[in-house]
């Protein structure tokens, strides 16, 4: 039985998922290439992934997509060579997941599940990374991170890339002549569904308080700019993001105005504090 905001999503999702067309060319070199590009959040969530990866010695190494949409990213995970899970609360979804790998072989088994973010199908402690694009803020964000506490195994490392609220900015931007302007009420067209809204720092709060170790890694200041400068479907990297990078890195707290997150949480055991177990990557076999 899905709550009205689930229904709510459900319902939009169904027919978004109509736009996407699955036989699209998938671009495949944020996983592939030896390019990086650690200022765009969503080529730095890939990179996180990939290091993962590569940091575990058994295998197969078990990913969960969280809120996988139409697939594409799910696919690149699978190409990073992790054996994908993916669940949405949108059939259609699921179902554009499933024909994207039927039409791009990959070496691992992958699975696709209907179901919601907030009541998981899934045994505890099932996989070793978990991986969210876009989707936390499309939640019930307690709900949700109950569910990653209790599936993600000991250890296990989560990565979300999210829109950020940054109070001053989305102030300016939700003033009536912004509105007019640059319109970002709920449509198709817009891809904004009635529900969903931006990270603050209450659900930061409340995602660290259940994973005390976490990193919140903040871009998108300048580079909110890139929407109106940039040709859409432009593939190259963006000066505006690697600006901002840079600043971020020479100007104390700049990044606060970022309005995107990469978020890395990571479930910590006891036996993770004993000093050499980390160090010598051993802690994952326990
Ligand atoms: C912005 S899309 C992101 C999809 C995908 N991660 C991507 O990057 O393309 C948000 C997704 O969340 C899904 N969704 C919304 N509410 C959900 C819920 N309660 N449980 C599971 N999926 C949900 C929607 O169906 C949609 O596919």
């Amino acid at each position: 039985m899905l709550t009205e905001r689930q229904a709510r999503e459900k319902t939009y999702y169904e027919q978004y998922a109509l736009t996407f067309d699955p036989t699209k060319r998938i671009d495949l070199s944020p996983v592939e290439g030896k390019e990086q590009r650690p200022w765009n959040s969503y080529w730095r969530t890939y990179e996180l992934s990939k290091r993962h990866y590569q940091s575990i010695y058994h295998t197969p190494v078990s990913l969960l997509d969280f809120g996988c949409g139409p697939g594409d990213n799910a696919l690149r995970f699978s190409k990073i060579g992790y054996q994908v899970t993916g669940f949405d609360i949108c059939e259609e979804n699921v179902k554009n997941c499933r024909e994207i790998f039927s039409l791009y072989p990959t070496d691992e088994s992958a699975r696709f599940v209907v179901c919601a973010a907030e009541s998981l199908p899934f045994p505890d402690h099932s996989f070793d990374t978990i991986v969210g694009i876009d989707i936390l803020h499309h939640v019930d964000i307690a709900a949700a991170m109950n569910e990653i506490h209790r599936v993600l195994k000991e250890n296990g490392i989560a990565i979300f890339r999210e829109p950020l609220d940054v109070p001053l900015l989305d102030r300016l931007r939700n003033t009536k002549l912004m509105k007019k302007l640059f319109p970002n009420t709920p449509s198709l067209d817009h891809h904004i569904t009635p529900d969903e809204r931006k990270l603050n720092s209450e659900d930061l709060k409340l995602i660290r308080k259940m994973f005390p170790d976490m990193e919140v890694e903040r871009s998108l200041i300048l580079s909110r700019l890139d929407k109106f400068i940039r040709q859409p479907g432009d593939k190259r990297a963006s000066w505006l993001e690697k600006m901002d990078y840079f600043l971020s890195k020479l100007v104390p707290y700049w990044s606060y105005l970022g309005g995107a997150a990469v978020i890395i949480i990571r479930k910590k055991t006891l036996m993770s504090f004993i000093p050499l177990l980390p160090i010598l990557n051993l802690h994952q076999y326990f």
